[in-house]
């Protein structure tokens, strides 16, 4: 049976303790779509993210990947399937920049390390920061700290990737040289959904914006 979608949320509601995020929230992702979505600090955003590869567990609804619930799927491979790049990069502090990249393709992926190695060495010339596979984040900039997060997630080669305010912390020239990374992504048609607050870059990338309001999700 063919899936049309790649991902939907059929009412979905969130709730930390007994404080609402969301309700009821709605969504339909074909392959290829990019997806942004905005909203006011502390709205959610990060959260919604979340809850697609269960970091967050959802108190309501249902959330489908490729028409399977993800409640159902293992974490492992839903690792495989969705990538995410977090809002503070969530970067291992006492592995290299190197090492970063190689994790989660030999314990993930279970590709061999000299295979791994391959991989992570060609994708940091594509980033530019080949001269940085030695260091540790905490030597990095903001915006090299991004790249690798980024780098991180496109090596896994998922078939979804999330992307939480990939520019929100950089400066001018950083957020130029992370957007027109993030152009090349798109460019190559993954599924992206990109939180973010660069209107005039969703406008231009993205399929359709949704924003976050009042706990629930609009169309912009
Ligand atoms: N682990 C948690 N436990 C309890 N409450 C949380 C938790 N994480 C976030 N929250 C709360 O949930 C709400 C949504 O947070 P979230 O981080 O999803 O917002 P956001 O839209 O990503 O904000 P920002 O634009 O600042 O990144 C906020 O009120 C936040 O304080
Ligand atoms: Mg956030």
């Amino acid at each position: 049976m063919k899936k049309e979608f790649i991902l939907e949320f059929e009412n979905v509601t969130k709730y930390y303790g007994n404080d609402l995020v969301f309700s009821n929230v709605n969504l339909k992702i074909k392959k290829g779509d990019v997806i942004a979505l905005t909203g006011k600090n502390g709205c959610g955003k990060s959260t919604l993210l979340k809850c697609i590869n269960r970091l967050e567990n959802i108190n309501d609804g249902i959330i489908k990947f490729k028409g399977i619930d993800i409640s159902e799927i293992s974490m492992v491979e839903l690792r495989q399937k969705i990538g995410m790049v977090f809002q503070d990069y969530n970067l291992f502090e006492h592995l290299t920049v190197l090492d970063n990249l190689i994790i989660g393709l030999i314990e993930i992926k279970k590709y061999s390390r000299e295979e791994s190695i391959r991989k992570a060495l060609n994708i940091l010339k594509k980033v530019d920061l080949i001269e940085k596979k030695d260091k540790y984040p905490d030597e990095l900039s903001g915006g090299q700290k991004q790249r690798v997060a980024i780098a991180r997630t496109l090596l896994m080669k998922t078939d979804i990737i999330l992307l939480d305010e990939p520019t929100s912390a950089l400066d001018k020239e950083m957020k130029d040289s992370v957007l027109k990374l993030i152009k090349e992504i798109v460019d190559e048609d993954m599924t992206l959904i990109i939180v973010s607050h660069e209107d005039e870059f969703i406008k231009n990338v993205s399929d359709q914006i949704y924003v976050l309001k009042n706990n629930c999700m609009e169309m912009k």
